[in-house]
């Protein structure tokens, strides 16, 4: 099964794919990543371990709808069977949508569909709740909508800050994406022979 990775920022959670693949645990193979802007650390870190990358930087584009063209031919020239929104922050168009039909896996540190969007951990926390978790659900047009595929979830401490509640849900958040990709693969390898 190959995937192209999409990442916005730092990558942690893109990192852990890249450390089971490299084990032999996740039996998946990482075409490409790509990312909506220059200098993000998904990238580097991806770069070092040897993957192609690419950029398709949102600010060079006159409008949403190019920049949605020039990425969905960026990631279709890898040819994936899926592929994976690990923390990148844009909504993608119909044209991505429609060339990677229910092939766009989503994470989100929250449980869904409480708390979508770009601060799922601050509203979490703000709102009060005690629990909260992450979600890995196939993307669609919306903001963390989608048929959610797994989920799990994390007790919010007393003393929790922003930081250290989206650290916790981290931890289980790469394990349920990497199980996620697993079994995805697992169906994928049955369907071939
Ligand atoms: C992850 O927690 C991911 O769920 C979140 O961004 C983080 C990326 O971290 N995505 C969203 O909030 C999407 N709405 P990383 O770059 O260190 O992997």
């Amino acid at each position: 099964m190959r995937i192209v990775v999409l990442v916005s920022g730092a990558g942690s959670n893109l990192q852990a794919v890249i450390d089971s693949v490299s084990s032999g645990a996740l039996q998946v193979e990482i075409a490409a990543v790509g990312a909506d802007r220059p200098g993000t650390g998904g990238v580097q870190r991806s770069a070092d371990a040897g993957i192609d990358t690419f950029v398709v930087n949102f600010a060079d584009y006159p409008n949403r709808a190019d920049w949605n063209t020039a990425l969905t031919q960026a990631v279709a020239f890898y040819q994936p069977d899926y592929v994976v929104s690990s923390g990148f922050m844009r909504i993608v168009g119909e044209e991505f949508l429609d060339s990677f039909p229910n092939r766009y896996l989503n994470t989100h540190p929250a449980l869904l569909p409480s708390f979508p969007g770009a601060h799922g951990v601050r509203d979490a926390l703000a709102y009060g709740v005690k629990v909260t978790g992450c979600t890995v659900m196939i993307a669609d047009a919306g903001v963390d909508t989608g048929p959610i595929l797994a989920q799990q979830a994390v007790e919010v401490l007393d003393d929790d800050t922003e930081d250290s509640l989206h650290e916790r849900i981290k931890v289980l958040e790469r394990r349920l994406l990497i199980e996620t990709l697993a079994s995805l693969a697992e169906r994928a390898d049955h369907a071939t022979r």
